[in-house]
C-alpha cells in the first residue's frame, strides 16, 4: 500500500533528435484519500503527468517516490507488480473485454496478479463492488451488452479490484452523456470517502475540478498553480478555474460557473 505519492524534478522529453520538452521541473505530493483535479489546456501535458504518476511511463528525468521507496529504480517487472497491487486505472474508453461478463471484467486485475482463478472471497468482493456501483443485476451481461455509462461502472469496479490506494483517472466521464457524467463523478467521490482511496483525476470537465479538494494547473509543462478548494467561495472557486475552460474570460464566471461570454471550453 502506497500512501504517499512524490515526484522531485520530474521532467520529459520526448523525441532525440528534434527534442520536445513536455513536462519540466514538476515537483507533486500526493497523500492517502486526497481527491485531486489535474486541469489545463489540451497538449499542456496532463496525461504524460498521469502516465509519469502511474509509472506506465518513465519520466526523462527526476524521481518518483511511493514512501521512502524510488520507484524509478525499479524493473519493468517490479513495476508492473507494483501498479497492479498499488493502483486501479479509470480511461476514458473502458476498454472492457467484449466476449468477457462484468463479473470476469471486473476479475481480470486479480487473474493478472496473482496468474489464478479468483478464489470464492474475491468473486464475492467483485460481485460487491459491482452491487456498489449499481451494476448487480448485470454483473452476467456481456460488457457489449450493457450501456456507455454502465461500462463505465463496470470499469470502475474492476479498478477497485484490488483494493488500490490510488486511483487515477485520464477523463473518467469524457465519453458520458451529462447525467452520466454527474452520477458517475458521485460514484467516484463516495468510493474516495468510504475507502479512503486516493483519486487523481485529468478532467476536461471544470464541474469535476470545481469539486476536487485540490487542483493542479498545468500549463505548458508546469504546475502552474496547485491549490486546496476547502474555504474558496464558490465565486472564486469558479473565477480560479475560468481561464482554463474559458480563454476569453476575465475572471468574472459567476456562482453556477457559467461563463458570461459564453465562450468556455470545456
Ligand atoms: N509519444 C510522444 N511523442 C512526442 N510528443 C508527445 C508524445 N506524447 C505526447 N506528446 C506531446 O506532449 C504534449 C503533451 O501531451 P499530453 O497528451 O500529455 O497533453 P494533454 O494535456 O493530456 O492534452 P489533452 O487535454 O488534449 O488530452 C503534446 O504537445 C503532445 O503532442
Ligand atoms: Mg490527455
Amino acid at each position: 500500500m502506497a500512501d504517499q505519492i512524490s515526484l522531485k524534478n520530474i521532467g520529459k522529453t520526448y523525441g532525440t533528435k528534434v527534442k520536445t520538452t513536455v513536462l519540466q521541473d514538476v515537483n507533486l505530493t500526493f497523500a492517502r484519500g486526497e481527491y485531486v483535479a489535474i486541469i489545463g489546456q489540451s497538449g499542456s501535458g496532463k496525461s504524460t503527468l498521469l502516465n509519469i504518476i502511474s509509472t506506465l511511463d518513465r519520466p526523462t528525468s527526476g524521481e518518483i517516490y511511493a514512501e521512502d521507496k524510488n520507484l524509478t529504480e525499479l524493473t519493468e517487472n517490479e513495476l508492473a507488480r507494483f501498479r497492479n497491487q498499488t493502483m486501479g486505472f479509470i480511461f476514458q474508453f473502458h476498454y472492457l473485454l467484449p466476449e468477457f461478463s462484468a463479473l470476469d471484467n471486473v476479475l481480470i486485475p486479480y487473474w493478472i496478479g496473482a496468474g489464478r482463478k479468483p478464489p470464492p472471497d474475491k468473486v464475492k468482493l467483485a460481485k460487491n463492488l459491482l452491487e456498489r456501483v449499481g451494476m448487480a443485476d448485470r454483473m452476467y451481461n456481456k460488457s457489449t451488452d450493457i450501456s456507455g455509462g454502465q461500462q463505465q461502472r463496470v470499469a470502475i469496479a474492476r479498478a477497485l479490484v484490488n483494493r488500490p490506494g490510488i486511483i487515477l483517472a485520464d477523463e473518467p466521464t469524457g465519453s458520458l452523456d451529462s447525467q452520466t457524467t454527474v452520477e458517475v463523478n458521485k460514484l467516484l467521490r463516495e468510493i474516495n470517502k468510504d475507502f479512503k482511496t486516493t483519486f487523481i483525476i485529468v478532467t476536461h470537465d471544470r464541474h469535476i475540478a470545481a469539486e476536487c479538494d485540490r487542483v493542479v494547473e498545468i500549463v505548458d509543462g508546469r504546475i502552474h498553480k496547485d491549490y486546496l478548494t476547502s474555504g474558496l467561495e464558490e465565486n472564486k472557486k469558479w473565477q480560479d478555474l475560468a481561464p482554463v475552460y474559458c480563454r476569453e474570460s476575465n475572471g468574472d464566471c459567476n456562482t453556477a460557473g457559467m461563463c458570461p461570454s459564453g465562450k468556455e471550453t470545456g
